[in-house]
């Protein structure tokens, strides 16, 4: 009776961790979400550095005298500060002039698995470049490692629970037969048992294996990859709300093998006009004209401008911050909010245009690289964009709707394959294939009625890999 029940208890603890495991991930994974689409434009996503907002990191320590003010105040900001709430108060001085958007519609498991989200990137940082990073990808890879950890558990248990039954039963039959030995098998005897053992072993050299393979396969692989950019670029502002076509940027996609970033004098043909932003004012932006060395003050690129120093710039464009503050805030001078905001913004273009190897603002803006296939494989823009005619939404996903553009599709090769595999070419009108007389001739008597990419050698390791 007892030892059921402790096999009971443990099963039924094991079924709890299971559950407990997954829920956190998920926990997690709309904390993320909720951040990046709610928060992440005012409040840094690293949770250390101040933006608009200050770092949000730790910040349930600092409310704990009021945790559920902590709530209300991510609710409506406003009403706790016109409460009186001291540390409302307190933080909102130190951020005079700038209120924080309400989120009424925020329930309370929202915040709290924004604030878990906040707490876990602010103690294990942010998942860094290579690493598998954002997106369900991952989340769905913890909670089916949990599952296997929990199988593999659950078996231990039913072996070790049978190897009991087994000696028991062994027991019986030499209590029956009158030879039984004076001491039975003791638990620690059955669990170092060669079954036991041996079954221990097993599991673990399985279990080994899978993940030997698991993680060489998805080495490289980077499905849900966002990294943060040096310029908050919006997809979704430029081709969603302003509709500019994705080629109008990445020209490359239609003649070449690389679709290419956009140099910055590309983002000057509208942002010589655009100085100021709706969303970030004179934060983001600015970043463009220090990397193309351009004075919004004037309006004329900077004389000289490789050898010009790191003070006289610091001047040009910190008197362009500070007039467009004192004109939103219709001051004659710089109040100490004013102050603050220019020398941050000053430093964060600084640091976002600027890494070990670069070490001036002015030159070619370093965008994270997000899609990435290994140097064995050959992949053309061209040819997919142009011969192929498939949508960049195909393969990138709803890119216009990307406030931080996030890796689609796997890039994997059985991707690749896939949609050869299932993909007609449009073949009737298109010059490229004139040569597959075949195939015309075929489709011309009715016996054929398409042709796939994989009957164009689509499946053929050489096409893909050099
Ligand atoms: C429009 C910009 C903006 C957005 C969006 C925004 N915040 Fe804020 N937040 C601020 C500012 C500015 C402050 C500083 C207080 C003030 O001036 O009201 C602040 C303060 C806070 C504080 C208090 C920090 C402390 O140390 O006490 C918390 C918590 C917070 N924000 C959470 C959030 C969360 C969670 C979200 C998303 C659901 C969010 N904020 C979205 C601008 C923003
Ligand atoms: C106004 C210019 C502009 C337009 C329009 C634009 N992009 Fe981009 N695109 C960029 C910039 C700048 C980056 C690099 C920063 C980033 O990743 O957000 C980028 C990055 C990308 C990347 C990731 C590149 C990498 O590093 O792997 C993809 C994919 C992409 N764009 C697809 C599209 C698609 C599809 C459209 C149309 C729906 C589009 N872009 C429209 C400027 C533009
Ligand atoms: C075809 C015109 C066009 C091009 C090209 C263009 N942009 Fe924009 N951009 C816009 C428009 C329109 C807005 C919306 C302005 C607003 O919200 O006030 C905008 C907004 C922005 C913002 C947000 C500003 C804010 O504070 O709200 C940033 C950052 C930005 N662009 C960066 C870039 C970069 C970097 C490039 C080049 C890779 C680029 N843009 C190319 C038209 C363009
Ligand atoms: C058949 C799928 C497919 C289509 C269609 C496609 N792309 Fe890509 N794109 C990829 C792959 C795969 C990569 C990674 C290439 C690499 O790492 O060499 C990529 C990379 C990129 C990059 C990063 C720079 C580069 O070239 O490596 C940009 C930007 C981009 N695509 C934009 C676009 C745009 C814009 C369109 C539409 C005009 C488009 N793509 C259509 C699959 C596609
Ligand atoms: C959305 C569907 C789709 C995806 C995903 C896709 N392709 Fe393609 N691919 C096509 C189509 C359609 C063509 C036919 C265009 C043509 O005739 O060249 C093509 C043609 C090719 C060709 C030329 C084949 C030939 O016989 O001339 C190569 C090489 C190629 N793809 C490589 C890749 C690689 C590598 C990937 C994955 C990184 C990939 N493709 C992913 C649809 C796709
Ligand atoms: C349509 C394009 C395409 C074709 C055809 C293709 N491959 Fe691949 N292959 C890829 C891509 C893309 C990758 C990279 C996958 C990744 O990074 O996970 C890859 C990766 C590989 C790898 C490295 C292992 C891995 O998963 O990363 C091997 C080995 C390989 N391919 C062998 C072959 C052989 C053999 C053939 C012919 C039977 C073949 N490939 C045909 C696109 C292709």
């Amino acid at each position: 009776m007892r030892r059921s029940q402790i096999i009971f208890s443990s099963l039924l603890s094991m079924i709890l961790l299971l559950g407990m495991g997954s829920l956190q991930a998920q926990d997690l994974a709309e904390g993320k979400s909720l951040f990046r689409t709610n928060c992440q434009s005012c409040h840094n996503a690293n949770m250390k550095a101040k933006m608009t907002g200050p770092a949000l990191g730790g910040v349930e320590e600092r409310w704990a005298d009021y945790p559920e003010d902590l709530y209300r105040w991510i609710r409506n900001s406003q009403a706790l500060v016109a409460e009186g709430n001291p540390r409302a108060v307190e933080i909102y001085n130190e951020y005079n002039g700038s209120v924080m958007t309400a989120f009424p519609n925020l329930t309370d498991e929202n915040i709290s698995n924004i604030l878990a989200y906040i707490d876990d990137i602010y103690v294990n940082g942010v998942p860094v470049v290579g690493q598998v990073a954002g997106g369900g990808a991952v989340v769905e890879k913890e909670t089916s490692n949990w599952v296997y950890f929990g199988l593999f558990g659950l078996l231990g248990v039913l072996a070790i629970v049978l190897a009991r039954v087994i000696s028991n039963l062994n027991y019986m039959v030499q209590l029956k037969e009158g030879n039984a030995p004076a001491e039975r098998k003791t638990l620690l005897e059955s669990l170092t048992s060669k079954s036991v053992v041996g079954f221990v072993l097993f599991g673990l050299i399985v279990l080994a294996g899978y993940f030997t393979v698991n993680n060489a396969i998805s080495l490289g692989r980077q499905q849900g990859y966002a990294p943060e950019q040096p310029i908050a670029f919006s997809h979704e502002t430029h081709a969603g709300l302003n509709q500019i076509e994705c080629q109008y940027c990445h020209d490359g996609a239609r003649r070449s093998k690389h679709s290419v970033i956009p140099a910055a004098n590309t983002c000057m043909n509208c942002h010589k006009a655009i100085k100021v932003g709706s969303k970030h004012g004179t934060a983001e932006i600015t970043k463009i004209f220090a990397s193309v060395g351009y004075d919004p003050n004037t309006d004329l690129y900077i004389d000289d401008i490789e050898n010009i120093g790191r003070d006289s710039l610091e001047n040009i464009y910190k008197e362009w911050i500070t007039d467009n503050y004192l004109l939103a805030e219709e001051l004659s001078a710089l109040d100490q909010t004013g102050e603050e905001l220019v020398s941050e913004q000053w430093d964060n273009l600084v640091a976002s245009l600027t890494n070990e190897t670069k070490d001036k603002i002015y030159g070619p803006i370093e965008w994270a690289r997000i899609h990435h296939l290994p140097d064995h494989v050959y992949f053309n823009h061209a040819q997919h964009v142009t011969v192929g005619e498939i949508e960049c939404q195909t393969c990138h996903g709803p890119v216009e709707e990307m406030e931080v553009l996030a890796q689609h599709s796997p890039l994997s090769m059985g991707w690749c394959i896939n949609c050869h595999r299932e993909t007609e070419v449009q073949f009737k009108d298109n010059e490229y294939y004139a040569s597959y007389t075949k195939y015309h001739d075929e489709i011309a008597n009715g016996s054929r009625k398409a042709v796939t990419v994989e009957d164009i050698g689509g499946l053929e390791c050489q096409k893909c890999h050099y």
